[in-house]
């Protein structure tokens, strides 16, 4: 077999960046460890920066969106008994949507379907062969057959655990990484939310988080140290923690009911780079990690497609090779950019263990600052509306 660009990874950014190049002629094939009701299974963060709502809407995935998501104007923050909003709207420019992971998913998979795309799922033993040449290639195994698939690039979309960034030689692979000493325990349930703008609470128990997916379908969290077990976590008690750690006015109104889905994250920063080696690009979780505050992960995969897109539409269409020249430095400048803010936003907000007086002061003096300055307060409009392309 024989195609442009071997995609491996079938999670948001593999089938992004096959849809978007199919419809501009550029042929590609994906390639998928898990079954597609395991990646379709899989639950999220859900709010989208503006350039990653255009970048659906070109990749010609928009209209469910348009129809189903919510635009969400501002943000509140909590401060322990009382919270401020933040006009993301006004001070930006531009809203967010809240629109999740699970619908773009879908919405991927259908539109790959609609056109043909080879989506080849279950792929075990996907290895990449010769990136440091100009005829790289992809083997598999599927159903005990040996496949393999010639191609000019390889777009290594595999995920935090993913084959391609072990591809790239130790003494040329550059790693960063900070793990938070907590986690998020985050549940789903079938209860209208609790507000229509996400709410991030600074509690002195810990940090809490209240999102939604849709009018009957809410997405909370709380901060949990790091070692829990969801088997500590009844609902009853989710729902009790969670209401004390949300404003008074908000606790005051919360609806509560059955968990649908309850699970418990850890939290990393984690940079790799070079984002490119030979023929080798590495996009979206493949090359970084975010903390959830901030909801950056998917945006950060969304803006690596954009980059590398471009590189590749320009290299087929205009024979320019200067965007798969620049890809590396473009999309990893901008990754550092939404790793600060993450942990800028993930330090504010959390108890840390052994946490200090002095730190926790800072901590409050951060958020007051935040809350009576226009400047702070469009600073972090500015990264959570995301940073231009
Ligand atoms: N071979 C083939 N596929 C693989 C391999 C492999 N060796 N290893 C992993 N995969 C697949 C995974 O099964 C998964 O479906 O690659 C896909 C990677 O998807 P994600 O982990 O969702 O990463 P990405 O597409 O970059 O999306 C980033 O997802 O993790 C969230 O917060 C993150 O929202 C962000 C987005
Ligand atoms: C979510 O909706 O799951 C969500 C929203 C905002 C975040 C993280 C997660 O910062």
């Amino acid at each position: 077999m024989r195609t442009q660009v071997c995609i491996i990874g079938g999670g948001p950014s593999g089938l992004l960046l096959s849809q978007l190049l199919h419809r501009k002629g550029v042929d590609s094939v994906v390639l998928e460890r898990k079954s597609r009701a395991y990646v379709l299974a899989r639950i999220r963060a859900g709010v989208l920066e503006n350039g990653t709502v255009e970048l659906l809407r070109e990749a010609g995935v928009g209209s469910r969106m348009d129809k189903l998501g919510i635009v969400d104007e501002g943000i509140v923050i909590g401060a322990e008994k009382h919270g401020f909003r933040i006009d993301i709207k006004a001070l930006a420019g531009k809203p967010m949507m809240v629109w999740g992971q699970t619908e773009i998913t879908q919405d991927l998979y259908d539109a790959r379907d609609a056109m043909g795309g080879v989506v080849i799922d279950e792929a075990e033993a996907v290895t990449p062969h010769d990136l440091d040449t100009d005829a790289p290639y992809v083997t598999w195994v599927k159903d005990g057959t040996e496949h393999r698939v010639d191609c000019d690039w390889v777009a290594g979309c595999d995920g935090f655990h993913g084959v391609s960034r072990q591809s790239i030689p130790k003494d040329v692979l550059k790693e960063y990484e900070r793990v938070y000493p907590f986690g998020w325990l985050g549940i789903l349930s079938e209860t209208p939310p609790v507000t229509h703008e996400i709410l991030y609470a600074s509690h002195s128990r810990g940090f809490a988080l209240a999102s939604l997916r849709n009018e009957n379908l809410s997405r909370y969290y709380v901060q949990v140290d790091q070692g829990d077990v969801v088997e500590n976590w009844s609902d009853a008690r989710f729902w009790d923690e969670f209401r004390t750690r949300i404003p008074a006015y908000m606790a005051e109104r919360l609806v509560t009911g059955p968990s649908i889905e309850k699970s418990i994250a850890p939290l990393r920063s984690y940079v790799a780079e070079p984002m490119r080696w030979g023929r080798l690009f590495l996009v979206g979780d493949a090359a970084h990690i975010v903390p959830p505050t901030g909801a950056k992960g998917l945006n950060l995969a969304a803006s690596d497609v954009h980059y590398l897109y471009d590189a590749l539409t320009a290299h087929y269409l205009d024979d320019e090779d200067g965007g798969v020249e620049t890809y590396a430095e473009k999309a990893s400048a901008r990754v550092w950019k939404a790793t600060r803010f993450s942990w800028w936003f993930t330090t504010m907000m959390h108890r840390f263990p052994e946490q200090s007086e002095f730190d926790r002061r800072m901590q409050e003096t951060e958020l007051d600052f935040l809350e009576g300055s226009q400047a702070a307060q469009l600073a972090l409009a500015e990264n959570y509306v995301g940073l231009p392309l």
